[in-house]
This record gives C-alpha cells, sequence and structure tokens, in this order.
C-alpha cells in the first residue's frame, strides 16, 4: 500500500489590524486522506500570490468570502495530478487550480483546467496568460477603451497587472505614461515593456514629473494603487476621461476610518461631472466570457514579442507569508509566484 503524502499548508491564525505580520499565519502538516471516487489528488507545484489576499483576510462584507480563522489561505495554483480516481485526469496531468497555500490537496475535479506545457511555461498560467493578464485585457478592452494617439497613463507599472496593460494599450496604438517605484523597476519598464514614459512615484517631484510627462492630459488612467499617485493623476485627467479601477493597494492594510480621513469627495464628484469622468471599478470574473479570445490574442502578442512578462519566483511554501507582506509593500518585481515543488 502507497504511504499517504503530508501536506504543509498555511493557514489564517488571527486577523490582522493594518498591515499583516508573521503571526497571523500558521504553518502546518496533516496525512492526506485517501481519494475518493471522482476525485484527484493534486501536488501543488506553484502558488499565486495576490494583492486580493489581504481583503480575504479581513472578515468586512466584500465581493469574495473572507478566509476563516484557521482556514486554508486562498490562492491560484499550478499542480501536477497525483493520483486520480476521476476519467478525465491521469497521473502527470499539469493543472490550474484554486488550491490555496498547500502542498496537496484533493479536488473533484470540476474546476480545474488542464495546461499544455509545451504550449507555454506552466507558471504563465498564474500570470500573463492566467488572472492578472486577463485582468489588464479586461479593463482595457471593456473600460478603458484606449484609442490610437491617445495618453494611457497605469499605476503598478512593472508589476503583474500593470506590465500588461501597458504593453497592450501600446499594441491598441496609445501612449503609454507607467508609474512605478524605484529607478530600477522604472528603467526595467520602459526598456522591455517599452513603456514612453515611467514616473517614479516615490520621488519628491512625482505629480510635476507625471504632468511633464502627459502634455496632452490623461485620456484613460488604470488604476491599480490610489492614494498619492491617484492624488497627482485626477487633476491630469482629459474630458471624457475613462478610468478603469482595478485595484487600490495602497489602501490595503488601511482601516477605513484612516481613508475616509480627509473627505474629497466633493473635489472627485466635480471633476467626475465637469469633465464627463468614466469611473467604473471591476472584478475581471465579471468578463469571463471573453476569457477564450484572451488566451488567443495574449499568446499571439506573446509569440510575436510584443507582450512580455516578468515574475518574481520565491522558493518554498514556508516563505509565502514574508513574499506576501512584501508584496503589499512593493517588494516585489513581476508577477510573484512561490515554488513549492518542481
Ligand atoms: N479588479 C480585479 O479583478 C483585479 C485582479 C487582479 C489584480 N487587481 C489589482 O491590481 C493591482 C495590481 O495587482 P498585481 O497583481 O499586478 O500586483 P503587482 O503590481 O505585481 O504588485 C503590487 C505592486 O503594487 C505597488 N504598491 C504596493 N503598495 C503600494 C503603495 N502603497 N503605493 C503605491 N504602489 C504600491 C508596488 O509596486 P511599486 O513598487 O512599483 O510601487 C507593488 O509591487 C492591485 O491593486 C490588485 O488588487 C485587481
Amino acid at each position: 500500500m502507497a504511504t499517504q503524502p503530508v501536506t504543509t499548508r498555511i493557514v489564517l491564525a488571527s486577523r490582522p489590524t493594518g498591515k499583516p505580520v508573521a503571526a497571523n499565519f500558521r504553518l502546518e502538516q496533516e496525512t492526506v486522506r485517501d481519494i475518493g471516487e471522482g476525485e484527484v489528488l493534486l501536488q501543488i507545484l506553484y502558488l499565486s500570490l495576490d494583492p486580493y489576499m489581504r481583503g480575504r483576510m479581513d472578515d468586512a462584507k466584500s465581493y469574495a468570502k473572507s478566509v476563516e480563522i484557521d482556514g486554508v489561505m486562498e490562492g491560484g495554483t499550478v499542480a501536477r495530478v497525483v493520483g486520480s480516481r476521476n476519467a478525465a485526469f491521469k497521473p502527470g496531468d499539469i493543472v490550474l487550480s484554486h488550491s490555496g497555500w498547500q502542498s496537496y490537496a484533493i479536488s473533484d475535479g470540476s474546476a480545474l483546467r488542464k495546461l499544455d506545457p509545451d504550449a507555454a511555461p506552466i507558471t504563465t498560467a498564474l500570470g500573463i496568460l492566467g488572472m492578472t493578464g486577463f485582468t489588464a485585457y479586461a479593463g482595457l478592452r471593456n473600460i478603458g477603451k484606449p484609442k490610437a494617439g491617445e495618453t494611457l497613463v497605469v499605476a503598478a507599472a512593472s508589476g503583474a497587472v500593470g506590465s500588461a496593460v501597458g504593453q497592450i494599450a501600446r499594441i491598441f496604438g496609445a501612449r503609454v505614461v507607467g508609474i512605478a517605484g524605484g529607478a530600477e523597476k522604472c528603467d526595467y519598464a520602459s526598456r522591455e515593456f517599452g513603456f514612453d514614459a515611467v514616473i517614479d512615484h516615490r520621488s519628491s517631484d512625482f505629480a510635476s514629473r507625471l504632468e511633464a510627462a502627459c502634455p496632452n492630459g490623461i485620456d484613460v488612467y488604470f488604476e491599480n494603487v490610489g492614494g498619492h499617485v491617484w492624488n497627482a493623476v485626477f487633476p491630469l485627467l482629459n474630458d471624457f476621461a475613462r478610468v478603469p479601477v482595478c485595484g487600490l493597494i495602497a489602501h490595503y492594510n488601511e482601516e477605513p476610518s484612516i481613508s475616509e480621513g480627509h473627505n474629497q469627495l466633493p473635489t472627485v464628484m466635480r471633476g467626475i461631472l465637469r469633465r464627463s469622468l468614466t469611473i467604473r471599478g471591476f472584478i475581471q470574473r465579471e468578463f469571463v466570457d471573453q476569457r477564450p479570445d484572451f488566451y488567443r490574442e495574449a499568446a499571439q502578442w506573446i509569440a510575436e514579442g510584443r507582450l512580455k512578462y516578468r515574475e518574481d519566483i520565491v522558493d518554498g511554501l514556508e516563505n509565502a507569508p514574508e513574499a506576501f507582506m512584501g508584496l503589499l509593500e512593493g517588494k516585489n518585481f513581476g508577477k510573484l509566484i512561490v515554488r513549492i515543488a518542481q
């Protein structure tokens, strides 16, 4: 009789107040049970770390359910099938799953998508050819709608979503100004992703440099950040500008009372009215029917060298909490992924 594997998992030990700390996570081990009829046993190879996970650690009402205390932290994963009692899967298959922060998982197969390792590196299913790439595509196609010659500004421009936004917008013919933290990320985004300008949001003259980089104003602002970046962008928005509100990472660690601080509502609402702005929040999965178009177009753009990506791979599940805490402070450089097994 084969020995059952032991799964290592990271659970939510307590809810953070402000920034998450190591004590909010706990590492546990447990022997995996036998799989039942229709089930598959997955060995997790790669885990995606994403900013939305911060929201799942709170118990505030949101668009998705919170992780329970003592529950396994949620997350997208790429896994190898190592046992199967499901006719659709055989050992050795590589699948996209949503198995969370653990090394083995059992699935009934319904939410798995088979990946072809010969078509693209399997990690891309968590990034450029996965949720983050699709977020960029859906936000641009449905809300930002950049036209040739327009100026698009994107925040967190060296990251998973932002780097794809800027490159796809350039494919659509827009002039792209990225915003990133620090000289290394800014240089990389202009050199590798081909952005027309990249401005460091940590520089003391950030707002004036952004204004100088956008002499014709801003027609599309792809919002990933909020905070001081939004404050610098907002006055530069042109009449009829579109703002896909994708994320507000600068605020994820704040208590609600802090972000409500100084009341900016009158300024923002006046701007929306006078400049006929379209500001529209979205969650990528509302455009799920466009995924086949995305897979086809993105694969072609990558093959043509027009859509590049950068991954930041951290080794070892035990290092996931620290890597995740770093993500919320800009320490990652590219799509953050944890390698759990080869
Ligand atoms: N709506 C959706 O369906 C959807 C789906 C996926 C992601 N998102 C959102 O998209 C955004 C980007 O996600 P991602 O996965 O691509 O992450 P990412 O850009 O790869 O990593 C996050 C980056 O955000 C920047 N950042 C962190 N804290 C910041 C702060 N206080 N002020 C300014 N910038 C800060 C950092 O870049 P710098 O060092 O360059 O500042 C950091 O590297 C997030 O807000 C996320 O929640 C939304």
